[in-house]
């Protein structure tokens, strides 16, 4: 069984550390790191990032990586007082980072977010689709339409409109990047048919748009986290007996950290990944690789 230990800065979850494992209970804590967690605190100098889903999890260890690493953040999330509690830490350490309502199945949040944006920096160089929803326990019987558009809506046309919006500045600006969070999901079945085909979705947006980008200086790159430790799959991976599951799937026999996916988002959204577009990382502790 997984117990899970949170320290008030969970909200955020910034590092989460494996702090025992022993008599089948693991113990997970999450303490906070320094400006420098992430090397380089120029990496992102001078860029403009919209990041959504940002409230928790995988969206606000990216959010607080981008802003430590020089970058000018836009965190945006339905969740608008968690967001912002988290941001308000941050905040009284030194980092500032925008935060807005925001769901990202609304044109006009969508154009609210961008606009806000241009209006106080003059452009967006990155936009990190992040927001999703994963439907537990759903399956081809119990999936109900209103379930398929639902996820259809969050995780498939929501990082759409952004892109959408936000490619428009990037031309301008002769340069972006574009990352969107799918999943393993999106490349190996047995995760329901609604998140399955939303992610898989945004995995070939990902490379239509990338082609279609190339010329105007726009890269678009997906990452494909497996299991991850946020407040998505806590419910799951407390469940009894998903610790023996998880050791069984997963090569390196642990669940991930959500500043693991953010190293590879700051990779893909810095000048570091020049040469990039289209392409799919995977960071999932070696799931797929089997
Ligand atoms: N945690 C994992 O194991 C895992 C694995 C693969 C992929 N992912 C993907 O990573 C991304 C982040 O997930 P997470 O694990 O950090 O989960 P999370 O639940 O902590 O974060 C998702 C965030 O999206 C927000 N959100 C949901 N619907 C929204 C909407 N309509 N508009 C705006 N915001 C909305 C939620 O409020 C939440 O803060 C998701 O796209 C998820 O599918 C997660």
């Amino acid at each position: 069984m997984i117990k899970l230990v949170y320290s008030p800065e969970c909200l955020f979850v910034q590092k989460l550390t494996r702090i025992s494992f022993s008599n089948g209970v693991c113990e997970y804590g999450i303490s906070s790191f320094g400006k420098n967690q992430f090397s380089g605190m120029g990496r992102l100098q001078g860029k403009v990032a919209i990041v959504t889903g940002a409230a928790g999890g995988i969206g606000a260890a990216i959010a607080r990586s981008f802003v430590s690493c020089g970058a000018s953040v836009i965190a945006t999330d339905m969740q608008y007082q968690k967001l912002k509690s988290w941001v308000d830490i941050v905040a009284a350490n030194g980092l500032s980072i925008q935060c807005m309502a925001h769901d990202v199945t609304s044109v006009n949040d969508w154009k609210a977010v961008v606009d806000f944006a241009v209006a106080t920096y003059g452009v967006v160089n990155i936009l990190v689709n992040n927001a999703g929803v994963y439907p537990a326990g759903a399956n081809s019987e119990n999936t109900t339409l209103e379930d398929w558009n639902k996820v259809l809506n969050i995780n498939l046309t929501g990082p759409f409109i952004g892109a959408q919006m936000c490619v428009p500045h990037m031309k301008k600006a002769g340069a972006g990047s574009i990352v969107n969070i799918s999943s393993i999901a999106g490349i190996v079945g047995g995760n329901g048919p609604a998140y399955s085909a939303s992610k898989g979705g945004l995995r070939m947006l990902t490379k239509d748009m990338a082609v279609e980008l190339a010329p105007a200086g726009i890269r678009v790159n997906s990452i494909h986290p497996g299991g991850v430790l946020t407040p998505m799959t806590e419910g799951i991976v407390t469940m009894p007996g998903s610790d023996e599951i998880l050791k069984s799937m997963c090569p390196m026999q642990r669940i991930g950290e959500a500043h693991e996916i953010a190293s590879g988002a700051l990779y893909l959204a810095s000048d570091e990944s020049s040469y990039v577009t289209g392409t799919e990382l995977i960071i999932d502790g070696g799931l797929v690789a089997r």
